[in-house]
């Protein structure tokens, strides 16, 4: 049984950080929750961080809950939240309703996430906590957003008004907690002071009460990227680049297998 959703705002209420990661695999996620993980995220970064695509916008709900369904097998005991994709929220309330059902009963979620907080969004999320799905708000930098945006563009204090309505709303809508994305730290730590609920950062600097990162940014599997919010705490993108060339070389010069990986016949042994 995972922890459930109290669990956070819990530790916002003793001053305890939260700590949370994404995850799109079974071997990962069960590498997060042996870590004490809070809560994992699948995220929509899915498309960019496993499929290699420019934006967040091409993952979809099969994708979404396949890799859910794969997350909650390697972290069953822990709170697991599925990224409502692109294009499965936007057309009407049922349709959100609808989708956020599957991540619970596909995907084994124990909540789900949208981004945005306007009134359109806003009655989504009702829709969906009405249903008993339980919602993490997301607010700030909005990357299912972008093409209307023109880009990921850190918020600043001269949108603060319509930061706070939105976070506000969302609150009083219902969710348990809300990721703050690409905002100036003191506005999202004047934002974390303002609600009630949980807030976890990304890019959003030292005053949220939790911080999320994408757990292939932060194990050094991106390549170049490296915005200023990242830290990259491994190297493995080089350690899995150094294993693969060593194979390589060892099959292409007899070196692998060695005696020791072949089986004989059984009168051999
Ligand atoms: O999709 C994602 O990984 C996210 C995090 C950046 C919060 O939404």
């Amino acid at each position: 049984m995972s922890k459930g959703i109290n669990s956070l705002l819990q530790k916002k209420k003793k001053g305890e950080r939260i700590v949370s990661l994404t995850a799109y695999d079974c071997p990962t996620a069960r590498l997060e929750e042996d870590a004490g993980i809070d809560f994992i995220l699948v995220g929509d970064s899915i498309a960019m961080a496993v499929f290699g695509e420019e934006t967040t916008l091409t993952a979809d709900m099969d994708v979404m809950i396949a890799h859910t369904r794969a997350v909650r097998r390697g972290a069953p005991g822990t709170l697991v939240i599925g990224d409502m994709p692109f294009g499965s929220y936007e057309c009407s309330d049922p349709q959100a309703v609808m989708n956020a059902a599957r991540f619970l009963s596909e995907g084994g979620a124990d909540a789900v996430k949208l981004e945005g907080g306007n009134s359109r969004i806003v009655s989504r999320v009702r829709a969906i906590i009405d249903s008993g799905i339980p919602v993490m708000g997301h607010v700030g930098l909005l990357p299912q957003s972008i093409r209307r945006t023109g880009g990921y563009k850190v918020i600043y204090s001269d949108m603060k008004e319509s930061l706070f309505r939105e976070a506000l709303a969302l609150q009083e809508a219902g969710v348990f907690a809300m990721v703050i994305e690409g905002v100036e730290e003191k506005l999202a730590g004047q934002l974390t002071e303002e609600l009630a609920v949980p807030t976890i950062g990304i890019g959003a600097g030292r005053f949220t009460d939790g911080q999320i990162l994408v757990v292939s940014d932060m194990l050094g599997m991106s390549g170049a990227f490296r915005p200023k919010f990242l830290k990259v705490y491994a190297n493995l993108g080089s350690e899995i680049s150094r294993a693969l060339s060593e194979y390589a070389e060892e099959v292409r010069g007899g070196l692998f297998p060695l005696e020791e990986h072949v089986y004989h016949a059984r009168e051999d042994k």
